[in-house]
């Protein structure tokens, strides 16, 4: 057996892993907007989409699985004893779970925060379900509030794109202040591309995405009209520049698929703790 081999046989136990923490969660379909809704208001992480989250976000964001994987291949390597690990904007607690299921030391801790209070109560019931040696603790907070201190490991799994754009920087400065040398933030994002065909291209091959997933043109549009106040997209070069600006010293794209994907932006072993 090679490398390739124990690589792929890897791959596929973690893709297995992240499917099994989708299907520990609730798997009621998402219907939320097959019926034209009259007034279509701003999109909240509400009652409603928490009842169908697992499988709104599994059938909307290409990639989701393989990068929740990843999350817990990098907490694998990156989690450092008695450190602290955040995941913020933790919904359910999918990115948490992994985090949880790959930290090699016992002395780690574990804090989730999320503003929805309905998404914290179910994170809470979820994560209550598994026993482990490594404390979790689940905060319903606003993130750009949280101190970030003692951390190894911090996870934006699709939050970062919810912040006011002119406050992203402020809180990533936080975020690089709170960790350790040698420390790593997983940032996960909808992208935006500056040229038009590409932008065309990859904006058509997600919608294809979700057309192949089940939803309708009218749950496409109306979804799209919810969230277009919302959920402020940035291009790669914008958050590239940007992770450099609040100190990140070793910042790269790790994970592409269409208009999605996942930058890992590393804080140097030989900076100041
Ligand atoms: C797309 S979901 C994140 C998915 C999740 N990280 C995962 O991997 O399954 C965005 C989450 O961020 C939360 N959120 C948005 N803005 C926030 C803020 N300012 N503070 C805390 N949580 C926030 C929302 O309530 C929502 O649960």
């Amino acid at each position: 057996m090679d490398n390739t081999d124990l690589l792929s046989g890897y791959l596929l136990t973690c893709a297995a892993i992240s499917l099994s923490v989708l299907f520990w969660f609730t798997t009621m379909k998402d219907q939320l907007f097959a019926a034209p809704i009259a007034q279509l208001g701003d999109f909240c992480f509400d009652e409603k989409v928490v009842e169908v989250f697992p499988d709104m976000i599994q059938r909307s964001v290409p990639g989701y699985s393989n990068i929740l994987s990843a999350i817990g291949m990098m907490t694998a390597r990156f989690a450092q004893p008695g450190s602290n690990l955040y995941d913020l904007g933790c919904s359910l607690g999918a990115a948490t779970q992994m985090m949880r299921r790959n930290i090699a030391h016992a002395d780690c801790q574990i804090i989730g925060v999320d503003n929805s209070a309905p998404m914290v109560e179910r994170c809470r019931q979820h994560l209550a379900t598994y026993k482990s040696a490594v404390a979790i603790e689940i905060r319903q907070a606003d993130i750009q509030a949280v101190e970030i201190e003692n951390a190894s490991v911090v996870v934006l799994n699709f939050t970062l794109q919810f912040i006011e754009p002119a406050e992203r920087i402020t809180l990533l400065r936080r975020i690089y202040a709170g960790l350790r040398p040698g420390g790593i933030l997983i940032l996960s994002e909808k992208f935006r591309f500056d040229d038009a065909d590409v932008s065309d291209l990859l904006v058509e091959l997600h919608l294809d995405f979700k057309r192949a997933n089940g939803y309708s043109e009218l749950e496409i549009s109306q979804k799209r009209t919810l969230l277009e106040n919302v959920l402020r997209a940035d291009s790669v070069d914008n958050h590239k520049q940007r992770l450099q600006d609040a100190g990140f010293e070793h910042i790269d794209l790790w994970f592409q698929c269409f208009n999605f994907g996942s930058i890992v932006a590393i804080k140097d072993k030989g900076a100041v703790a």
